[in-house]
């Protein structure tokens, strides 16, 4: 079983945060690598890719939006409670090296997955600058985590409560039109990924993203993962979760995201009764 050994509400209680006792997966996980957690026998098996791991106290922490039924259920599960089953670490590690200057961009809890890859990229010796985008102030997550995993901070908010006023993409076309950066990370929306990697492509910049399809059983036996990169398909969960940015077919993606919308909505209100 795995315990819950620390809960946090986030955003006004929309994104929450759980540190799990999970040991042999904190000893082997490495930045941009995900777990399946299932919170009971029954439940949905929902992928979700680590915002941090402490290999010494034998945890991993996970940080997720409330959006269905299966993260209202999670969310629901208090200190001290267990999860059915935390399957991992599953995917390709972040491929970590110094590079020079790096811009890391993430959005909504996007920014959660881009924590430790940012972390280790400062570590290895990059100049890291980070964008953190989200819709509003109180949205905005793990401000003082990333202000110190990065050596310049950029915060924008759509409604221009907090930092720029606009989107992460404004920030990013004013730092590429000022200085050479060698590599761009972005973590988030997929609209978000898709405009982000659309602007670096002009420019030439080499540009990860992390893409987060549904799964099922996270091995690359299901299909439920596919994606299009490149003109191949590729299975997320087996080759990625992390792809270059340019050769990712977003449309496809997104289409794939919304298949089963109406299920999952029918799902949260059976919930409610
Ligand atoms: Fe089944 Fe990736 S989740 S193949």
């Amino acid at each position: 079983m795995f315990e819950i050994v620390n809960r946090e509400e986030m955003a006004q209680g929309t994104i929450v945060l759980n540190e799990i006792d999970a040991p042999r997966i904190a000893r082997k996980a490495k930045p941009g690598q995900f777990v399946i957690l299932q919170a009971n026998e029954k439940g949905e098996r929902i992928p979700l890719t680590m915002a941090d791991v402490d290999p010494e106290k034998g945890t991993i922490t996970i940080i997720y939006m409330i959006v269905g039924k299966s993260t209202k259920v999670f969310g629901s599960m208090q200190v001290g409670e267990n999860y059915y089953a935390v399957i991992g670490p599953l995917g390709k590690a972040t491929h970590i090296e110094k590079r020079g200057k790096v811009v890391c961009v993430g959005g909504g809890t996007g920014i959660a997955v881009l924590h430790p890859i940012t972390r280790a990229l400062k570590e290895a010796g990059n100049e890291v600058t980070t964008i953190l985008g989200s819709r509003n102030k109180d949205l905005l997550i793990l401000e003082d985590k990333m202000t110190s995993a990065s050596h310049h901070l950029h915060i924008c908010t759509d409604d221009g409560s907090r930092g720029h006023h606009g989107f992460v993409t404004d920030v990013l076309k004013d730092i590429l039109a000022k200085e050479k950066i060698d590599l761009v990370v972005a973590i988030g929306p997929v609209p978000m990924m898709k405009f982000v990697s659309m602007i670096t492509k002009e420019k030439g910049v080499e540009t990860l993203v992390s893409l987060n399809p549904i799964m099922v059983d996270g091995t690359g036996m299901c299909g439920g993962c596919r994606v299009s990169v490149g003109g191949t398909t590729k299975f997320a969960c087996v080759d990625g979760p992390e792809f270059d940015g340019h050769a990712v077919d977003y449309d496809e993606l997104s289409k794939r995201l919304t298949a089963y919308q109406a299920d999952e909505k029918i799902s949260l209100e059976e919930c409610k009764q």
